[in-house]
């Protein structure tokens, strides 16, 4: 197998709000010695304001512009542990670039997670513009459309209900351990 760059990521993260994306890539960061940078910071330090303010004030479909040139940006410059923004494999360049980075030997990680389980996990009271209104319904529709992409992107599939923080990074690890990246 053709191995990725080494600028390329280590490992990257996807899966919806409340998978527990952020806390994973922090103990993945810990245990393999990596950097970690996360695209919803990353948007944010760009526009200089939260995703909540852009939202408002710009629209979504901003937001995934400055989205998707964040994960390209990421995906170029970043050799540690990336996280992605639950939506940002929405965007068909971000498909792309993810299919090219696992084909050339890189490891996208699909965290799944239930309903039940995200629910206490986010709060659904946090700064998401995405489930204002009936959060557990936003996150329902959501989920049931993301699904199939997050399958199609993600050559690793971690299911993180019922699992500590601890016993998913650790799964992980060995994952990309086993990737010989
Ligand atoms: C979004 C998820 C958020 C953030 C934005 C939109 C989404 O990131 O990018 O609020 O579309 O699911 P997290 O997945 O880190 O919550």
């Amino acid at each position: 197998m053709q191995m990725a760059s080494h600028t390329a990521p280590r490992v990257v993260l996807t899966g919806p709000p409340g998978a527990g994306k952020s806390t994973i890539a922090r103990l993945l960061g810990e245990a393999l010695e990596l950097p970690v940078r996360d695209t919803d910071t990353d948007v944010e330090s760009v526009a200089g304001k939260s995703i909540t303010d852009i939202f408002v004030d710009d629209g979504e479909q901003h937001f995934r512009e400055l989205e998707a040139q964040a994960v390209a940006t990421a995906l170029r410059e970043h050799t540690g542990v990336l996280a992605l923004g639950g939506g940002a494999i929405m965007d068909p360049q971000t498909q792309e670039l993810l299919m090219e980075y696992t084909v050339s030997g890189g490891t996208v990680v699909f965290l799944d997670v239930s309903l039940a389980a995200a629910a206490p996990r986010i709060g659904f009271n946090q700064a998401r513009p995405l489930l204002l209104g009936n959060p557990r319904a936003q996150w329902k529709k959501l989920m049931d459309t993301r699904r199939p992409l997050y399958e199609r992107v993600a050559n690793a599939h971690v299911v993180t209900d019922h699992r500590t923080p601890g016993e998913v990074a650790g799964d992980i690890v060995s994952l990309v351990k086993a990737s010989g990246l």
